[in-house]
């Protein structure tokens, strides 16, 4: 197969969903049709079969089971399908925003009882700036539910995109009778525990056919009348703005009962984007480019402390990566070659000689690689879109044991070059600072410092809401700001200035009376 070959057979996608909506049901189905598992319950650690203390030791439970599940590569079709997975927990939703930027589509989950929550809002945000497509699967569809037209009415409200359904239900929870697919023009009908197979579908061209009532009694005219209000309203699928992010065709199914789960993998392998061009600070880098470039999404650390290496994985963004081959790591301006590459599917994970634009690849770390790094043949490029988010707690670290001041200074750095949290040194006097989404970051750091580097501290809390990267084109005004705000002052890892607001109207306020001054609540990877 040629390097075009090899892209046009390739998904990487990751799912978006708030947590319990169905995304590790989802997974696993999906997993079940690429024959990547045999059994239901593989992806998922049963909940209840280890006792768990508290919320923080479930997060420390997932991180052993999240290297496992971090890639899922499958076949479909003759497709190579990568799911990357996302953390469930709201507290790490920067991981899941750092694993967006690794995937060229994204598939949202919703509970079709609730609707749009919290979670999922946050991460579409993320998908909408950088216009990844996303397809909508609204799931649960056997329980009691929201109205469909209500429901879509919601998404398109609130997540600010234009909704195409490519199915729509007949009915819900108990007297739930199945779809109608607008998509491949057939009915495809739901038998509550029984498996879907070829007697369920049924193609129906035209609406007027009698088997619809024949097959759905008195649910066949409420369809007629649905189908047709509902193809009045939204417009047909339109794959160009799908590509470009700004509609969502959706499906309806259940993903427990495995319903409309092979019709939403058959037409995201049709209409899901390739391997996509990366931006990079000079040029956009095409994946059919002989040469590999290739840049860190995420680092995960050996749960074993005994153990400190880590695992980083690397996105292919172009040409071929190769075993024992060797790569500029452009930040360091170093060569380094990897003796035992990993690729992932479904579950296992296997060492690699070569992998293709769109395939995640996981290296050995031993401290080497940040968040952002990028991998090439030889050119000095640096991957552009791979941000960070202002965290929204900030807390002061104390030192409990002076005598181990390195192994603080070191557990810091290191854990959050893996993302674990934002580390910034405040302006006037250089103390250490953390920045988090969630709370618990807090309890694994002490925990993980303690644990794998033995430091001990404590948090003392900050009063602020919001950091905010600043610069100006007027550097003179720039560092009079950072003069006149001293306290309020910050850098982060990449020596960023960074602007901490107390309150949302303080920085309102900060941003009409500086104009020249861009305040920023994502920084890109900087070119250092
Ligand atoms: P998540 O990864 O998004 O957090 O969700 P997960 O798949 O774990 O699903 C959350 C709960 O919703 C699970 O029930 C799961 O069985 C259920 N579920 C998923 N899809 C459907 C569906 O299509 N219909 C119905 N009725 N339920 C669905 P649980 O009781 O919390 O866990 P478990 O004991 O079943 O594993």
């Amino acid at each position: 197969m040629t390097l075009e070959t090899e892209i046009a057979a390739r998904r990487t996608f990751g799912i978006i969903s708030h947590p319990d909506a169905g995304k590790t049901t989802l997974t696993e189905k999906l997993l079940l049709f690429g024959g990547a598992i045999q059994v239901a319950g593989a992806v998922k650690a049963k909940r209840d079969t280890r006792p768990v203390t508290s919320d923080f030791m479930e997060i420390e439970r997932q991180r052993g089971i999240s290297v496992a599940t971090s890639v899922m590569g499958f076949y479909y079709n003759q497709i190579k399908i990568n799911l990357l997975d996302t953390p469930g927990h709201q507290d790490f939703c920067e991981d899941t925003f750092r694993t967006l930027t690794a995937v060229d589509s994204a598939l949202m989950v919703i509970d079709a009882s609730k609707g749009v929550e919290s979670q999922t809002l946050k991460l579409i945000d993320v998908c909408r700036m950088r216009h990844t497509p996303v397809m909508t699967f609204i799931n649960k569809m056997d329980r009691e539910c929201r109205d469909p037209i209500e429901l879509l009415d919601e998404i398109e409200a609130k997540l600010s995109i234009k909704v195409c359904p490519m199915s729509w239900p007949i009915s819900m929870g108990k007297t739930f009778k199945g779809v109608y697919s607008f998509y491949e023009k057939q009915l495809i009908l739901f038998k509550p525990h029984h498996k879907q197979d070829a007697s369920s579908i049924v193609k129906i061209t035209h609406l007027s056919d009698p088997r619809l009532d024949a097959l759905l009694g008195l649910d066949a005219n409420p369809l007629r009348e649905q189908i047709e209000l509902v193809s009045g309203v939204y417009p047909s699928f339109d794959q160009e703005a799908y590509l470009k992010g700004e509609v969502s065709p959706v499906f309806f199914g259940s993903a427990l009962n495995n319903f409309g789960v092979r019709e939403l993998l058959d037409c995201f392998i049709q209409i899901a984007p390739p391997p996509q061009g990366r931006p990079t600070h000079i040029r956009t880098v095409q994946p059919s480019e002989p040469k590999f470039t290739g840049f860190v999404f995420k680092i995960h650390a050996n749960i074993d402390p005994k153990h400190r290496n880590r695992i980083a994985f690397i996105r292919v963004c172009s040409g071929i990566f190769k075993r024992n081959e060797w790569l500029t790591h452009v930040r360091l301006g170093k060569k380094f070659r990897f003796s035992n590459p990993t690729a992932f599917m479904a579950q296992d994970k296997s060492i690699i000689d070569d992998a293709y634009p769109g395939d995640i690849v996981g290296v050995h770390d031993t401290g080497n690689f940040k968040i952002g790094d990028a991998l090439t043949e030889g050119e000095l490029l640096i991957f552009k879109g791979i941000p960070h988010f202002s965290p929204e707690i900030f807390r002061i670290v104390i030192n409990l044991n002076p005598l181990k001041t390195k192994q603080l200074h070191k557990g810091i750095h290191q854990l959050c070059e893996e993302g674990v949290a934002q580390l910034f040194t405040r302006g006037t006097d250089s103390r250490l600072m953390i920045g988090t989404v969630g709370a618990l970051q807090f309890e694994v750091i002490q925990y993980r410092l303690e644990n794998e580097y033995g430091a001990s501290c404590r948090f003392e809390p900050l009063n602020f809401v919001k950091a905010c990267w600043i610069s100006s084109d007027d550097s003179l005004d720039l560092d009079r700001f950072i003069r006149e705000r001293s306290g309020q002052i910050a850098y982060d890892l990449h020596q960023l200035p960074v602007y901490l607001a107390e309150t949302k109207w303080s920085l309102e306020r900060e941003m009409r009376e500086n104009p020249d001054i861009v305040f920023s609540v994502t920084s890109d990877t900087p070119s250092d």
